[in-house]
């Protein structure tokens, strides 16, 4: 137990007068794979130690529920026959997205309370909504042994996010808080699910992350937009090549061909997420013969890409971007997650972090007058229940 689960064990049995169940659920890192997981594509998320720890236990009220968040000092009370989604942007939303959709599977949940506070960053790429998704879905199936599969359980948080925070998301954040192994990513193809442990080692090398402290209230609005306008390309792409079902089927020829029927936006659209791909199999390959110059270069590449054709980038992120390119002890550095704000993830020689830090906090305060933070990150064991 650490301090947090200590300290959410314990406001639970002070507030229920019980003993609960402890779940420990992570944030995710993405090594390289933007928005291609909901074009059926390929993603290298991990696992971190950064997570939200949950109490949780049985209500005497077989229909009531407690939620409690220690770090917006909120309750929210509810009964089980009268689930909504809350105002966009509610915590509670996410924890009840997830009830709603175990209800929906013909499961049966019973009344129950559950006391929540974590280390995630919210509103920096580093996924604390799937985060609490998935660990209330692995503390629901402990309480009343549901015994749902893993994959479904990943689905299921998934599918919360899209009904009730109403962002039609991919199934990478949720995978990854939900499969991770420590020290290995995960290499996940997103149409068949199937995903191989990748080991991480990077030498002389670390990651760092860097967070713009900007949270962009588009995203959400922005992230939607780029998922109609892929769909759009598929609908046109379709007409030309049969075996398209997605952006996953298309090579760059094949877009090509097409160009002049597609909108110039869309066209943008669909060039970052067919290269993307590629990338994600450039990377891995360089890693596996630990070029890690050539890692790097893939990560600027991905980081021009994100900013001109996916447009998915904002100033700030530029900004830190071009920065730590253009540093001599960087070998890459890209935006990672959703977009518009959020965190770099700097490929960096070890022992230069903290230099680095204090030069690129210099130069960012100049331009924008407010701050990065820099986040350290292992790479960390998926969902798990924590042993009282
Ligand atoms: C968010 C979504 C993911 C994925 C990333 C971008 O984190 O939740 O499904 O699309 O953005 O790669």
């Amino acid at each position: 137990m650490n301090d947090i689960s200590q300290r959410v064990s314990s406001h639970f049995s002070e507030q229920f007068g019980a003993k609960p169940l402890l779940v420990r659920a992570p944030g995710r890192i993405n090594l390289i794979g933007e928005h291609t997981d909901y074009n059926n594509g390929f993603v290298l998320p991990a696992a971190v130690d950064h997570a939200i720890f949950f109490a949780i236990g049985k209500s005497e009220d077989a229909a009531r529920c407690s939620l409690i968040s220690l770090d917006f000092d909120e309750r929210y009370d509810f009964d089980l026959a009268e689930i909504e989604p809350l105002a966009a942007d509610s915590w509670q939303n996410y924890i009840l997205g997830v009830v709603a959709e175990i209800q929906q599977s013909g499961r049966e949940v019973a009344g129950f309370n559950l006391v929540f506070s974590g280390n995630v960053p919210r509103g920096s790429g580093m996924s604390s909504s799937a985060a609490l998704e998935c660990g209330t879905c692995v503390g629901l199936n402990e309480l009343f042994g549901l015994d749902i599969p893993k994959v479904e359980m990943v689905k299921m948080s998934q599918m919360a996010e899209h009904n009730y925070a109403g962002v039609k998301c991919g199934i990478m954040d949720q995978f990854a808080s939900m499969m991770g192994a420590r020290d290995q990513a995960l290499l996940l193809d997103c149409q068949s699910l199937e995903y191989r442990h990748f080991p991480i080692e990077l030498n002389d090398y670390s990651l760092l992350l860097c967070n713009s402290n900007v949270t962009h209230s588009l995203a959400s609005t922005e992230y939607n937009v780029r998922r109609q306008q892929c769909e759009a390309g598929v609908s046109i792409l379709q007409k030309k090549f049969s075996n398209v079902s997605s952006l996953r089927d298309v090579r760059m020829e094949q877009l090509e061909l097409v160009s002049e029927q597609l909108e110039e936006v869309v066209y943008r659209r669909c060039k970052y997420v067919i290269e993307e791909n590629l990338r994600v199999h450039e990377f891995t390959a360089a890693l596996t013969q630990s070029d890690l110059e050539k890692a790097g270069k893939i990560l600027k590449s991905a980081q021009q890409a994100m900013r001109d054709e996916y447009e998915i980038t904002c100033p700030e992120i530029d900004f830190m971007a071009d920065f730590a390119n253009a540093h001599a002890d960087v070998l890459g550095a890209r935006m990672m997650g959703g977009g518009f704000g959020g965190c770099t993830l700097n490929l960096i020689k070890k022992g230069r972090e903290a230099a680095f830090i204090t030069v690129l906090n210099e130069a960012y305060e100049n331009q924008f007058t407010k701050e990065i933070t820099p986040i350290q990150v292992n790479i960390s064991d998926g969902v798990s229940l924590i042993k009282g």
